[in-house]
Order: C-alpha cells, then sequence, then structure tokens
C-alpha cells in the first residue's frame, strides 16, 4: 500500500471521531463480530485488543488501519460506537494523558520533550513521541508493534536516523522493554479512574481562555445532558473589541473524562478538545477551526464557585490606573489584586464578573500576584510591570505549508502570538526568573533566517505576514517558474514582532519554516 492510498481514509478520521454513534446493538455484542474473525477469543478479552490502552483518537486510528489494511467494513454508527465502548473500557486515566494532551489539543508548533533519549531517537523521527506516550500496552504487545512497523514499512529501519545503528535489534529488544516500563499496561492509575462513575456534566459553566491570534475572551455555556455521556451545548462568548459569538455544538464524552464536542460558531465548525477535571466541575484544553486548526485557543471552564477563572486584562503598569475584570463563578466579597495594587473603585460585580478600577503604586516591583474575591483566589493571576523588557513570540518554532493552486489540500497557515516580559531580580532578559506580563499586540514582519534564504528570496516567496494580526499565509503549491530551478514556494524565515511599549519598541522572534503539505494528518501526528 502506498502512502497516498492512505490519506483519503485519513481525511475522514476527524469527521467520524466526533459523530455521535447511532448503533444500538451491545457494544460487547458489536467488538466481538466486528473482531473476533481474527482476534481469538480468550478469557480475559479478544488477542491484541485485550493488550492494550488507548485515546479515543488512538482507537479511532487503529479501527481505520484494521479496515484499510485488514478489510474490516464499519456500518453506518459502528466505528463511533466501537470507539466510544473502547476508549471506556481500555482508555487512559487523566494523569496517564496530562504530558501529551497537545497532540490531542493539536496545539501549533509544539516542540516536543521525550522523556526517554533512546525512545525519542528510535521511535519520534516519524511521528509524535506522543503517538506512542499514549498508548499503555504489555511488553509483548509493543514488541508487535515493532513487528507491525517493519512487516507493513520494510523501509523503517533503513530510513533516517535508522542506517546508523542496528535498528530492528534495538526495536526488538531494548525498545519494547523501555516502553513496556514507561507506558505499562497495568497501573494503578487506570485501575482506579476506571472504577469510577462518569460525572454529570450539565449545567451553567464560566468559560475563559486565550484566542490565538486574538486575544482573551470570556462566556458562558449551558451543557445540558443527551443521553449517557451525551451532551447538547450553547455558549455565548465575548471577543476583543465587541466580538460576541453565539454557538451551538454536541459532545461525547469518552472515558469519564474525555471531552470531544463540535459546535457551530460564526459559519465555522469548531472542534473541541477538552479534559474534564478530576472533580468533574472544570474543562480545559483547545477548540480550533475543524479546517484549519492553527485557528483556535485555550479554553478553561468551572461550573461551581467560589473560583477564578480569568483576570482581563491580566496586566498594569506600575504607576498607572486601569479597569481590571476578574472572571469566574461565585465571585463574592472583597477584592484583592496583591502588594502594589489598590482597589480605587468596584464598578460592576454580578457573581461571575467583577470589574474594578485599581491602582499599581508607581514603585510596585515587577512580578505576577495572587487574585482573590472573597473565599475564590487564584495565584499569579495578575503581573504588574514598569517596563517591557524584552518579547517573545509563541510558539518559538514552527511550521507553515504551502497548499492550494487548485490541489487536494488548503494552505497550512502559522498564528503568531507576541509575550511581553519584564526582567526578573537579575535584571536580564531571558532568564528563568523573568516576569511574563502577558500578550500585547505587536508589528509582525519576516527576514530570511539564513543567506540561502536571502539568496532564494523566501520573503518575497514563501508567503505572506499580516503586519497587524501575526497571521503568515503561505504562498501557493506547486513548482514557481519565477524562483531557482523552478522550486516551489518553500521558505526559512525569522518571524519578528515589534512592542510599542509607550514610545520604546521591544522586538522577539520566532523562526518559521514554510515547507510542502502534509499528505498523511492522522488525529494523532
Ligand atoms: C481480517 C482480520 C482482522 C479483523 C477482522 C480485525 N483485525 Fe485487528 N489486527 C489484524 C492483524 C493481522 C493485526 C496485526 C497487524 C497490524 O497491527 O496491523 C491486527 C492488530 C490489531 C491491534 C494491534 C494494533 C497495534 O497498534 O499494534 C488491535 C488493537 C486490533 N487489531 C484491533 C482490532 C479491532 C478493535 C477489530 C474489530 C473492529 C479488529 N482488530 C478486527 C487483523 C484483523
Ligand atoms: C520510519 C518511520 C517510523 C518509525 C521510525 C516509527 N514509526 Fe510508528 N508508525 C509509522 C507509520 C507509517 C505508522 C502507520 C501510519 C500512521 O498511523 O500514520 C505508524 C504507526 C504507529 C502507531 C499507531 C499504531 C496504531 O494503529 O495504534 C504507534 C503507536 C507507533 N507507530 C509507535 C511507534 C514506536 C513505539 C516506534 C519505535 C519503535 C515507532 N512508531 C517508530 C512510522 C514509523
Amino acid at each position: 500500500m502506498s502512502i497516498t492510498q492512505l490519506s483519503p481514509v485519513f481525511t475522514l478520521l476527524a469527521v467520524f471521531a466526533f459523530a455521535a454513534p447511532a448503533h444500538a446493538a451491545e457494544p460487547d455484542e458489536l467488538l466481538n463480530s466486528k473482531c473476533s474473525g481474527c482476534h481469538a477469543r480468550t478469557d480475559d478479552g479478544l488477542q491484541r485488543i485485550k493488550d492494550s490502552r488507548r485515546t479515543p483518537e488512538g482507537w479511532d486510528m487503529t479501527l481505520v488501519r484494521m479496515a484499510q489494511i485488514h478489510g474490516v467494513k464499519y456500518a453506518e454508527g459502528e466505528r463511533a460506537a466501537l470507539i466510544k465502548h473502547l476508549s471506556d473500557t481500555r482508555g487512559l486515566a487523566p494523569s496517564e494523558t496530562a504530558a501529551w494532551r497537545y497532540a490531542l489539543e493539536r496545539t501549533p508548533g509544539v516542540v516536543e520533550s521525550p522523556e526517554d533519549a533512546t525512545l525519542a531517537e528510535m521511535c519520534a523521527r516519524c511521528h509524535t513521541y506522543a503517538r506512542h506516550a499514549l498508548q499503555r500496552r504489555t511488553q509483548e504487545d509493543w514488541l508487535k508493534l515493532s513487528h507491525f512497523h517493519l512487516g507493513q514499512y520494510p523501509t523503517t529501519e533503513y530510513q533516517a536516523l535508522g542506517r546508523d545503528r542496528n535498528w530492528w535489534e534495538i526495536a526488538s529488544t531494548e525498545v519494547p522493554e523501555l516502553l513496556a516500563d514507561h507506558y505499562p499496561l497495568d497501573t494503578e492509575a487506570w485501575n482506579e479512574w476506571s472504577a469510577r462513575e462518569h460525572p454529570d456534566l450539565s449545567g451553567t459553566w464560566r468559560i475563559a481562555g486565550h484566542a490565538e491570534g486574538e486575544g482573551p475572551y470570556h462566556g458562558t455555556v449551558e451543557i445540558s445532558a443527551e443521553g449517557e455521556d451525551r451532551y447538547a451545548t450553547v455558549a455565548t462568548l465575548n471577543f476583543p473589541e465587541g466580538r460576541t459569538v453565539v454557538s451551538e455544538g454536541n459532545a461525547i464524552v469518552y472515558t469519564g473524562y474525555e471531552w470531544r464536542g463540535t459546535a457551530d460558531a460564526d459559519g465555522k465548525t469548531i472542534r473541541q478538545v477538552f479534559a474534564v477535571g478530576e472533580d468533574g466541575n472544570t474543562l480545559s484544553g483547545r477548540w480550533f477551526d475543524a479546517d484549519n486548526d492553527i485557528d483556535g485557543g485555550t479554553l478553561t471552564a468551572v461550573r461551581e464557585g467560589p473560583a477564578i477563572l480569568a483576570v482581563i486584562p491580566e496586566y498594569i503598569r506600575a504607576g498607572e490606573t486601569a479597569e481590571i475584570a476578574v472572571h469566574g463563578v461565585g465571585l463574592d466579597g472583597e477584592v484583592s489584586l496583591g502588594a502594589g495594587v489598590d482597589i480605587v473603585e468596584t464598578v460592576s460585580a454580578d457573581g461571575n464578573i467583577v470589574v474594578v478600577r485599581a491602582m499599581a503604586a508607581g514603585d510596585a516591583g515587577a512580578g505576577r500576584r495572587d487574585v482573590s474575591v472573597g473565599d475564590a483566589s487564584a495565584s499569579a493571576a495578575l503581573a504588574v510591570f514598569q517596563s517591557v523588557d524584552s518579547v517573545r513570540v509563541e510558539p518559538a518554532n514552527t511550521i507553515a505549508r504551502v497548499g492550494g493552486n487548485d490541489g487536494p489540500l488548503a494552505k497550512v497557515p502559522a498564528q503568531f502570538d507576541a509575550v511581553a516580559y519584564a526582567n526578573g531580580a537579575d535584571g536580564d532578559a531571558g532568564t528563568d526568573d523573568d516576569v511574563r506580563i502577558g500578550y500585547f499586540d505587536a508589528t509582525w514582519s519576516v527576514e530570511p533566517a539564513t543567506e540561502i534564504a536571502a539568496a532564494l528570496d523566501d520573503v518575497e516567496y514563501a508567503g505572506e505576514m499580516n503586519t497587524a494580526t501575526g497571521l503568515f499565509m503561505p504562498a501557493a503549491a506547486g513548482l514557481n517558474p519565477e524562483r531557482p530551478y523552478s522550486t516551489n514556494n518553500a521558505g526559512d524565515l525569522v518571524v519578528k514582532a515589534t512592542v510599542d511599549d509607550n514610545g520604546s519598541e521591544v522586538s522577539g522572534t520566532a523562526r518559521l519554516v514554510v515547507t510542502v503539505q502534509r499528505w498523511i494528518d492522522p488525529p494523532i501526528r
């Protein structure tokens, strides 16, 4: 099977993963009837299937593989019903996914932090490290995964970083041991988690978060139960500059906490990948445009207070007076914004949003302050600063992809944010004690990253930076006769954000590689 043959099925994946299962048969019966033809029944389950645990996306990838490579067919709703059943009975506990959620949330520009150097070299050069870190298997089953790689993709051991070592020997001895050690099938965390009841998430929730490239937003969502682990949502969200979005959607909760939702907002289909907190009272994660997952934002939500979700704006300059809104649930009582910040007056207070006029003393030291309203508190929720001493661009390293031009894949843009920092006590920028002030508006530009990029005029050809929003839109795919060797519109760029800090300019940079299309884009990259 060639790589191009694989791609059409993967493009359907997201649709299936988020669709509501329509199947009525008992899930165990369905699993047996679909799978036991090849996976023999044993006393503790079907062979292979009983030997691993996965996320909903991980199970979906396996189900797709069973269809593509082994010819399994799913009637309407069956694949979704199997994902639900397998995720509920053979999922991962919240603590087992916590470090790797970026892969599920499709967070742009993440540079991974592998736990194990050998596994990083052996297993994270074709796909993410998170792909295996989000599975749990017996050692024997991890070994079978190595066998699958070589069996299905015989070139595996001859590809980059496979040729300088005896790849197969390591993959069949040391690697399964390491994997079973780091990511074992049987864990206390899963025993404990899988015995719990799934919480009912119905109710009114308050939301706050950061819309990437846009700024802080807040709002409310009504969540109502529509059957077991199924919900309908109606949200009203307030974005910067008065943009209000009302969105309606629905969601399935897998494994008692893996919220996967779809909502219509402003004509866009939005996907939600959230984790329900262990007490069933918080949601956190990321949402994104289904057609363009770099367009999204982070979210935290809480149902019962007293609790603080966000402080907007999240910073105040020493010597200035500003209106500060504290967002949360059950906010009642005296407001404190920390040392050196006085409350001049309360402008409004309704339990969910408390707006105060605050004054930061001229000599207030730079740092993040704990904020409280009555019994609700949030640590380091407000930054006080004297001046912007440095700017960091987020993400610091990322990729955009050419596309469009009548080809099958759309362009993949890149969105940047400028984050202002104050120097910490050491007076130096770029050190651990820097104080994160928060997101600032910036003027954006791109420069060639290398001499070659300059010689090939990548800035001209690779795409267009929106100077006001930090959105980089790559150029069209395909050969470009205007370029040397008619090469494509790839580029190697430095992205520069310039923040105006009361008349003085402070800049930060990031690296942007503009490259070719991603032809295969599975749910876990
Ligand atoms: C027509 C035969 C066939 C059917 C039916 C089948 N499988 Fe498989 N399955 C295989 C083979 C062969 C392998 C080993 C090679 C591989 O991993 O692709 C496998 C491997 C697996 C694995 C291990 C994959 C891994 O990541 O290492 C899982 C889990 C699995 N199957 C689940 C299922 C489920 C769930 C079903 C039912 C929906 C199913 N299979 C139906 C043939 C089948
Ligand atoms: C040479 C490239 C390459 C290397 C090296 C590689 N993989 Fe893969 N891996 C693939 C491909 C290709 C697939 C199947 C297509 C896909 O899912 O994108 C895959 C699939 C997987 C899956 C999903 C299987 C499923 O259906 O559940 C896991 C988990 C995985 N690899 C883990 C590993 C581990 C662990 C290692 C190290 C031993 C490794 N990979 C090394 C290319 C590679």
